[in-house]
């Protein structure tokens, strides 16, 4: 979903609207000081010392993920363990399901450059919620419908990277099993499986395509490597859009659950990529101490209340509600709109996207008696709701760069908010640089398409550490 929240133009308190200055009806109730919804909010807004407890208390979370026990924060083994060299190239197949879209792409490498042919088409929900068997066919309906517009279907079995943007637990590069789902997913028969194999079995039913799947990879995990193939400090990968997730470099030796791994060439590689699955961070209880009412409304009418807790305080998913059922609460109060709380009251009416006309947004969704302080009030919320998101971010973040420990750090970053907010950006790079500990450098960058350029970089990283491992037991057998 590319949905955000951001905050209407406000100059000198007031919402600098046009249509605010032609229509505006006159104000039926004195209006409100800022203090007394000040004061109501209170509890949205951060300290650094509520920010520094959530970074222990997430690395605590992450280390028992690590450790094989049962964790909020999964951390998840993707098998990926060598980044991009930049030498990458050939011809890639790429699909991309991570939310209401579906997206199919043809990739070709070639040193720097990327060239990429996509399609995009969309998962209704009736598909996103219906059984697993409709929504691999869909996802092989849209491939074929691809290939033959291309004109791919008779081409060789083109390498496939496989962005599936979901928690799987991975025993290998090219499998996977579904945790659970998450961002409002619900097809029956999945959970528990292999994605690839459900995937592979849609295309036999077919019969029209047949596909080669080097790949199975999370879209954090596409955006590091993405940011990668450009910038080789690139040690973790971000999205901050529908959901939210971050993928890092772990040492193996910090990989309890991993010990005595070795890979098909009987390697141990010194590091591997974890997707830590970071949206469910808190799923034990571990937010409670900062959760507000409106946090336990939004989880309440959600698909899966209980779970992806932290993402539910963050992303652009459930930004938009977690601002309307403060606003409702707020009316109820007799803080805003006159004390009028109905139109506010329909859960998903106050959308998460770019609004810079607040008067116009709450006349749309039915908002009687709208005042300019009104206007200016709801841009309020809305921008404590967005800083506490981006706070809550940094925290995440300040809390793998610690950890990792390293002079220099890049971090990938993608997704809707991070991209379209306003200010969300400035405001995460502002709390990290707060939040870091000794002489970390670190530098924010924007990961492009991470889900398709990263997704044909894991499948030509795979491709090409196989025929280098083949060519080098080929040159062992010849001595
Ligand atoms: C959700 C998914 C996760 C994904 C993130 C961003 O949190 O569980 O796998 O990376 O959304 O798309």
């Amino acid at each position: 979903m590319s949905s955000i929240v951001c905050h209407p133009i406000i100059k000198n308190g007031i919402a600098t609207d046009a249509r605010i200055k032609k229509q505006r009806p006159p104000p039926l109730v004195v209006a409100r000081p800022r203090d007394l919804i000040q004061e109501a909010c209170e509890r949205l807004v951060l300290s650094d010392q509520q920010l520094r407890r959530i970074m222990v208390l997430m690395e605590k979370s992450m280390e028992q993920g690590l450790s094989g026990k049962k964790a909020a924060v999964k951390m998840l083994p993707t098998y990926v363990d060598a980044v991009p060299n930049g030498t990458e190239k050939g011809d890639f197949l790429a699909l991309d399901l991570g939310g209401t879209n579906f997206r199919v792409l043809h990739i070709k490498l070639e040193g720097k450059e990327t060239k990429m042919t996509g399609k995009i088409f969309r998962v209704p929900e009736s598909i996103m919620r219906g059984t697993g068997e409709a929504l691999f066919d869909h996802i092989a309906d849209c491939m074929a419908k691809f290939m033959e517009e291309n004109n791919l279907k008779d081409a060789t079995k083109l390498p496939l990277g496989f962005t599936f943007s979901f928690p799987c637990e991975q025993d290998g590069l090219t499998r996977g099993k579904l945790v659970t789902w998450t961002k409002g997913f619900k097809a029956s028969g999945v959970e528990g499986s292999d994605v690839v194999t459900l995937l592979r079995d849609a295309c036999h039913r077919r019969k029209d395509i047949d596909i080669d799947v080097v790949a199975l990879l999370n879209d954090t995990v596409g955006t590091l490597m993405a940011c990668a193939f450009q910038e080789n400090t690139c040690q973790i990968g971000v999205i901050v859009g529908t959901g939210t997730n971050a993928c890092y470099m772990e040492r193996l030796d910090r990989i309890p659950k991993l010990a005595g791994y070795v890979d098909e060439h009987n390697v141990t590689p010194e590091e591997m990529i974890i997707n830590t699955e970071w949206g469910a961070f808190g799923d034990d209880g571990a937010l409670s101490f900062l959760r507000t009412k409106w946090d336990d409304a939004v989880d309440r009418e959600s698909i899966n209340p209980g779970q992806h807790l932290y993402e539910k305080m963050i992303s652009g998913m459930y930004m938009g509600e977690c601002a309307r059922v403060v606003l409702e609460d707020l009316a109820k109060q007799g803080l805003l709109f006159g004390g009028h709380s109905d139109a506010i009251s329909t859960p998903h009416c106050f959308p998460t996207k770019t609004f810079q006309k607040t008067y116009q947004i709450l006349e749309d969704i039915g908002v009687e008696m709208i005042t300019a302080n009104d206007c200016a009030n709801v841009a309020y919320v809305c921008s404590l709701i967005s800083t506490r998101a981006a706070h809550l971010t940094a925290a995440g973040i300040a809390m793998l760069l610690n950890r990792i420990n390293k002079k220099h750090v890049t971090v990938g970053v993608d997704g809707s908010v991070y991209r379209f907010h306003p200010t969300y950006p400035t405001l995460l790079d502002a709390k990290i640089a707060e939040l870091i500990v000794g002489d970390i450098e670190y530098k924010l960058m924007l990961s492009e398409d991470g889900s398709g350029r990263g997704a044909a970089l894991v499948a030509a990283v795979a491709t090409r550490l196989k025929e280098e491992k083949l060519a080098a037991a080929a040159t062992a057998s010849e001595r």
